[in-house]
C-alpha cells in the first residue's frame, strides 16, 4: 500500500441540472443530469493514514472543519471494511461554495485518492457511486468532457458515466459575482424546491430536455445546447421561488448579467446562461465567440471577474 496518494479532479457544470433528492441519505436524485467538466477549476487532494484519533482536513493550507469528510470516510469504512483515520490535504482551485460546485471536484478528488490509498479497483462506475455519496454532482466529476448521471433508484444503480469524451467547441465564461459562501445549502434548497406545485412538471420536462441535450452535443450544436441548458436552469430556479418557503440565489447583479447575455444573443452572438446554487452566472458560448463576448462583458461589468473555461479531463493521479 502507498503511504500517500494524490489525486486531482475537475469541477463540472450541469447543462441539465440535478435539483432534488429522491433519497436524501443516499443522494439518489429525482432527475438524471448531464454536465461538462471544466479544465481550469479543480481540486488536488492527498490522503494518508494516521495514528491520530480522528480524520482531519487541511484545506488551502488551513485546518478546516472535517465533519463532512469524516462522515464520508465513515461511509467508506462501512462499504469496504474498517481502515485507520485519514489525514486529508486539499487545494481547491475553485471559488469555494459560490455556486461553482467545489464540492463536485472535492469529493471526486477525495474518492479517487481514497481508492488509491485503499488499493481498490479503479472502476469508474464504483468511483462515481462513492463520489455521489459525498456530493451528488461529484459523481459526474470522475469523467472528462460530457458525462451523464443516470438517476437510478438505489445506491447500486445511481452513478454517472462518460457520455461524450470530446471537446465540441463549447466555452463557458464564469462571472464571479460573489465568492462568499452560499446562503442556502444545496440539500436544503432542493428540499424546498421539491415543495413547489410545479416541481413534478419540471422533473418531467427535464427528462425530455436531457434527450434534446444529448442530441445537441452529438451534433456539436452549441446554440441548441445553450437554449436547452438555459431553459432547464431557469426552470430550476423558478422552483425555488415557487416553493413553500420562497428563496432565490439570484442577486440584482445576477439579473443584470442574465439580461445582458440575452441581449447579446438577440444581437446575433452565441450566448446563454446557466446558474447553480449561488449568484454566479456561467455563460455558454463557443470557442470562436468567447473572446468577443468576454470583452463585451468586461466593458459592461468592470467590477466583476470573468474566467473562460473549456472542457477538462477525467480525474487523474499525480
Ligand atoms: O452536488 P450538490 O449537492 O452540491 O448539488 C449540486 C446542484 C447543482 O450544482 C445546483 C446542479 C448540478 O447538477 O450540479
Amino acid at each position: 500500500m502507498k503511504n500517500i496518494v494524490t489525486a486531482r479532479a475537475h469541477t463540472n457544470i450541469a447543462l441539465i441540472k440535478y435539483w432534488g433528492k429522491a433519497d436524501i441519505a443516499l443522494n439518489i436524485p429525482t432527475t438524471s443530469s448531464l454536465s461538462m467538466t471544466l479544465e481550469p477549476f479543480y481540486t488536488t487532494t492527498s490522503v494518508e493514514f494516521t495514528d491520530n484519533e480522528s480524520d482531519s482536513l487541511i484545506l488551502n493550507s488551513e485546518v478546516a472543519d472535517s465533519s463532512r469528510v469524516s462522515q464520508f470516510l465513515e461511509m467508506m469504512r462501512g462499504q469496504y471494511g474498517n481502515f485507520p483515520k485519514v489525514m486529508i490535504q486539499s487545494e481547491n482551485h475553485v471559488p469555494t461554495a459560490a455556486g461553482l460546485a467545489s464540492s463536485a471536484s472535492s469529493f471526486a478528488a477525495l474518492t479517487a485518492a481514497m481508492f488509491g490509498l485503499l488499493d481498490l479497483e479503479k472502476d469508474d462506475s464504483e468511483m462515481s457511486r462513492i463520489a455521489r455519496r459525498g456530493s451528488g454532482s461529484a459523481s459526474r466529476s470522475i469523467f472528462g468532457n460530457f458525462s451523464v448521471w443516470n438517476k437510478g433508484e438505489d445506491h447500486q444503480s445511481s452513478f454517472a458515466e462518460s457520455f461524450y469524451n470530446e471537446d465540441i467547441g463549447l466555452s463557458m465564461i464564469v462571472a464571479e459575482i460573489s465568492a462568499e459562501k452560499k446562503k442556502m445549502s444545496s440539500t436544503k434548497g432542493m428540499q424546498l424546491a421539491q415543495t413547489a406545485p410545479t416541481y413534478s412538471a419540471w422533473v418531467e420536462k427535464s427528462a425530455i430536455q436531457l434527450e434534446e441535450m444529448k442530441q445537441a452535443i452529438l451534433n456539436a450544436d452549441i446554440e441548441k445546447v445553450g437554449l436547452v441548458a438555459q431553459d432547464n436552469a431557469l426552470g430550476m430556479h423558478e422552483q425555488n421561488r415557487l416553493s413553500n418557503q420562497p428563496f432565490d440565489y439570484f442577486t440584482h447583479e445576477t439579473r443584470h448579467v442574465i439580461d445582458f447575455v440575452n441581449q447579446a444573443y438577440q444581437s446575433g452572438l452565441l450566448a446563454f446562461v446557466t446558474i447553480d446554487a449561488g449568484p454566479n452566472v456561467k455563460i455558454i458560448t463557443d470557442h470562436a465567440t468567447e473572446k468577443v463576448l468576454l470583452a463585451k462583458l468586461q466593458a459592461e461589468f468592470p467590477e466583476l471577474t470573468f474566467d473562460i473555461a473549456r472542457a477538462g479531463g477525467a480525474y487523474e493521479y499525480l
